[in-house]
């Protein structure tokens, strides 16, 4: 673990003279073989392959080894395997750890495609699926079987934002299956404003395409693992084929420079919009973790450093068809897409009864319209006007 300030760790991580030459940035080498100028040369390269000697592309070159170095030292693990983008990250890193006849203990609130792997991809190689309730805490020690393999948690929740008793559930889960692999999407944190290995999980992942790469044009998944469980993911990541190109994981580790002042800037912005809608008359709730109205926001107090930009409010009306329509078709600054974590601020809606075919273990307890937002980088004016003028639209749209 490093004793420097976040931000210094973030300007310095993985630029070793040997990833730079001196640049001030990691070369980007891009190859797939690695030429060796003798037979003890690859004879060394063959026995350090594993430990960052350069060995065939899909091992990793110069410019992934900065990467990998980089997230390992700021996420305070062993080793870091790259993948293509999250969802890559995260059923590798299951796969890695799972024989048929095991079962996964999973939180029912994780993101949809991951919950889509284990009903569709771990069902065909009869590893069992069980999902626990995403404001549950110690009582998840009642679920874990003598075949409980993997714990996969997501705090904040996937779209509804509760955050979970991490404390709580590892140390539940370690009393009933000290072997146990225990892993997080950590990706709302972006790794860094919760320590997710000092909180005793084993690994935690990231959807890189998010936070790390910051301006929407790239995806990586990234997985930090702890010493017990880092040679088992890297290995069995490696055999999966696991791997992203160069010029991504420059783009990553430039991302890196400048990840601690976008957060603060998103957290910021996303904390005057969040209070802003606290406020409002059309207003139910906002499912923000900072903001004590959200399930679990002392345990966000309690764990977390800090808040990103990715926050959602539930209105007291379930909006018809047309006023979603007329509510989302014409702002200005907010644009409707997947994914988050960009320069750019987003909003996207749930109906209560789509949450609630998202969600295994029940949990949706709310009827009206579920908003989620992105807070990108503009100025927060500009988005609370944006904002404002959705809500006159909703109020002077019909019902049908
Ligand atoms: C929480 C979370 N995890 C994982 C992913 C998957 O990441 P990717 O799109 O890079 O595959 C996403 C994508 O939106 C996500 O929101």
């Amino acid at each position: 673990m490093t004793s420097k300030h976040i931000e210094t760790a973030l300007i310095s991580a993985g630029r070793r003279k040997r990833y730079t030459q001196g640049s001030v940035n990691s070369v980007i080498q891009r190859a797939s073989s690695l030429v060796f100028d003798s037979v003890a040369e690859k004879k060394r390269a063959t026995a350090g392959r594993a430990e960052g000697e350069l060995f065939y592309g899909r091992r990793g070159t110069l410019t992934h080894f900065s990467l990998q170095e980089a997230m390992t030292e700021l996420e305070g693990g062993a080793g870091c395997v790259l993948y293509p983008c999250g969802a890559a990250a995260v059923a590798n890193a299951i796969l890695a750890f799972v024989s048929a006849g095991d079962n996964v203990l999973m939180a029912g609130s994780v993101y949809e495609p991951t919950q889509d792997f284990c009903s569709k991809i771990l069902s065909k190689m009869n590893v069992t699926t069980t999902w626990f309730s995403h404001t549950a805490g110690a009582e998840i020690g009642d679920l874990v079987k003598p075949e409980t393999r993997v714990v996969f948690l997501e705090s904040p929740a996937s779209i509804t934002m509760e955050v979970q008793d991490i404390p709580a559930i590892v140390a539940a889960v370690r009393a009933k299956a000290p072997e146990a692999v225990i892993m997080i999407d950590n990706t709302w944190a972006a790794g860094i404003l919760f320590r997710a290995l000092d909180f005793g999980i084993d690994i935690s992942i990231q959807a890189g395409t998010k936070y790390l790469i910051g301006h929407s044009d790239a995806m990586i998944g990234t997985a930090v693992a702890n010493e017990r469980c880092w040679a088992q993911l890297r290995e069995n990541s490696y055999l999966m084929g696991q791997m992203v190109d160069a010029d991504t994981a420059y783009m990553a580790s430039r991302g890196l420079r400048t990840l601690a002042v976008r957060l603060r800037q998103h957290e910021e912005s996303g904390l005057r919009v969040a209070r802003w809608l606290a406020e409002r008359p059309e207003v139910a709730v906002v499912n923000h973790p900072a903001l004590p109205q959200c399930k679990g926001h002392e345990f966000w107090r309690r764990d977390f450093t800090g808040s990103s930009g990715l926050f959602s409010f539930v209105l007291k009306a379930r909006l018809s068809d047309r006023q979603l329509a007329d509510f989302l078709d014409h702002f200005e600054h907010f644009s409707m897409a997947y994914s988050w974590g960009g320069f750019e601020s987003l909003i996207l809606a749930n109906q209560p009864d789509e949450l609630a075919a998202i969600r295994p273990a029940g949990g949706v307890d709310f009827s009206g319209t579920l908003i989620r937002l992105h807070i990108g980088l503009e100025n927060v004016d500009d988005l609370l006007a944006d904002l404002a003028d959705g809500f006159a639209r909703v109020a002077g749209s019909s019902k049908n």
